[in-house]
């Protein structure tokens, strides 16, 4: 089957001409429609690409396994991250869509981060909403020129921040252009959050007219 079948996924296409279309990966326990109103107030008229997470962990999807709690099974991570890798290229041949700019949650923000590590072609930068770093020792990848925002929460129990900070410097040395920001909350997302993702997309829009 191709991959882009094997993914249950919503798209919706852009009613705005231009703009780079996001692809949205959704947390533990969500799903495909999660993050599609994000994704719309954000960037909007943006085409919206929005798979669902193929693990199961009880009733929650999610996009690889983990052994505990921020403890990742990396052989399924590095295979899902491959499956998903496929599926946003042929996702973007049914659609006709150029590159993506991942914006990821907690679990979807560790797979965007895995993308762009393993498969840096496939995307053309991301928004990392609480990630992590994906593997205890990071691929090699060329990542220059793409551009990545990481938001952090400062009381995020899942997270260290050292862990986020050890990830924005894998994602600098590969050479993406990182902008990480720390806020004062927890793992949730916050109105600041939406706040500033709409404002660092709209720049990348006026950069690319
Ligand atoms: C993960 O498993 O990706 C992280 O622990 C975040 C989460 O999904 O809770």
């Amino acid at each position: 089957m191709a991959a882009s079948a094997a993914f249950i996924h919503r798209f919706e296409p852009a009613t705005a001409p231009g703009l780079p279309p996001l692809l949205l990966l959704h947390g533990t326990g969500g799903d495909e429609n999660d993050l599609l109103p994000l994704g719309r107030t954000v960037l909007p008229g943006a085409a919206l690409l929005s798979p669902r997470g193929q693990v199961l962990e009880g009733s929650m999807p999610r996009f690889f396994r983990r052994l505990a709690e921020g403890v990742f099974d990396e052989d399924d991570l590095t295979r899902r991250t491959h499956d998903l890798a496929d599926f946003i290229a042929e996702a973007r041949t049914q659609y006709g869509l150029p590159a993506p700019l991942a914006l990821g949650f907690s679990n979807g923000a560790n797979i965007a981060a895995a993308l762009l590590l393993l498969r840096p072609e496939v995307l053309a930068g991301a928004v990392l909403l609480r990630a992590m770093a994906p593997f205890a020792k990071p691929p090699v990848a060329d990542l220059s020129g793409k551009p990545v925002l990481l938001l952090s929460g400062r009381l995020d129990p899942i997270i260290p921040a050292e862990n986020a900070a050890g990830l924005a410097a894998t994602l600098e040395q590969a050479g993406a252009s990182v902008e990480r920001r720390s806020l004062p909350t927890g793992h949730g997302l916050s109105q600041a959050d939406v706040g500033i993702v709409g404002e660092w997309l709209s720049g990348k829009r006026a950069q690319a007219a």
